[in-house]
């Protein structure tokens, strides 16, 4: 019965997400902690396409955890079409930088703990509307040169965003060597990091530690975080990760992104977390080059959720009290 659950989802991903085509050869990831049924209904779909389906299931790997079994790395190597369904975070290991240099699209969820939502927010979502608002703030972003952004429990920042591009995460991967986290979507763009200057209370949730209980405050000057402010287990917990994994450029922001899935709440799941609407995802770390930024790559990134943002960009309100301005053409649910 499971299977047949996750049929519709399946049928989706392959056919619209991943645009599976006949003969290709597509890989599903699931691992020991992936929801029943799941992985088998994308494989189900794939064949149904005429692919060459694989499935394999990995041992449950934690977000930090970047090695990959060579086997695995090996499969991941030769796929045209990759779909995670795992926790191992593994979209900066080698093999898919191969695989996606040699044209490989690689599609990434984790569907623990947020199954429904994976229904919900692909299947049960007005698609239609969710892509006109992407749209209209990929322009605005676009065209955007300086930004600031407030919340009423103490954010409060300001950026430019002159020459950097909007980056739009839709949840689908079409061309060659693309790469996407779904369900989508989100819309980015990397501050021009000598710029920003504030402070930002993390009130959502930490892609690494789960759901926030108690905020607590990031202090940023010209890019970095350069203190923390507020107590409680959660900063605990915050600061002892940063510092197990040793890697400077946590402390560099990379990456600001506004949720756009009016399905998604607030799981513990950042793969649900950042695309809760109109809230605000800062990443830390590692810099994926689309973002024209100066931070690159590195093993490291951690991302952090902000629930009720106010963005004004260009002293125009763009979006507030997680409503987008509807005089600026935005539809909210
Ligand atoms: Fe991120």
């Amino acid at each position: 019965m499971s299977t047949l659950r996750y049929g519709r989802l399946a049928d989706v991903v392959v056919r619209e997400l991943a645009e599976i085509k006949p003969g290709e050869n597509v890989l599903v990831i699931a691992d020991t902690g992936t929801p029943d049924g799941l992985a088998e209904a994308y494989l189900n779909a794939a064949i149904v396409g005429k692919a060459k389906a694989v499935l394999v299931i990995e041992a449950e790997r934690i977000l930090t955890d970047l090695e990959l079994p060579a086997s695995l790395a090996g499969a991941i190597r030769e796929a045209d079409v990759i779909l995670g369904l795992c926790s191992g975070i593994f979209s900066r290991s080698e093999a898919c930088i191969a695989a996606r240099e040699r044209g490989a699209r690689i599609l990434l969820t984790d569907p623990r703990g947020m199954e429904q939502y994976l229904i919900d927010g692909i299947v049960n979502v007005d698609t239609a509307t969710m892509l006109h608002n992407t749209a209209l703030l990929e322009e605005l972003i676009h065209k955007g040169e300086n930004a600031r952004i407030t919340s009423d429990n103490g954010t409060d920042l300001t950026m430019s965003l002159a020459g950097r591009p909007a980056v739009t995460s839709d949840g689908r991967v079409v061309g060659p060597g693309e790469m996407d986290y779904y369900p989508g979507t989100q819309v980015s763009f990397a501050g021009v990091e000598d710029t920003i200057n504030g402070k930002v209370v993390i009130d959502g949730s930490v892609s690494t530690l789960g759901v926030v209980t108690q905020p607590f405050t990031i202090v940023m000057e010209n890019g970095k975080a350069i203190g923390y402010e507020g107590d409680g287990l959660d900063l605990d917990r915050y600061k002892q990760h940063i510092a197990e994994q040793n890697d400077p450029l946590l402390a560099w922001a990379c990456h600001w992104s506004f949720g756009l899935n009016p399905r998604a709440k607030v799981s513990g799941n950042i793969y649900e977390d950042e695309r809760y609407f109109g809230c605000l995802d800062i990443g830390w770390g590692s810099q994926d080059p689309s973002f024209g930024g100066t931070l690159g790559l590195s093993p490291h990134h951690v991302d952090v959720v902000v629930l009720h943002p106010k963005l004004v960009i260009d002293d125009v309100v763009v979006l507030e009290n997680n409503r987008y301005n509807t005089e600026l053409g935005f539809i909210n649910p």
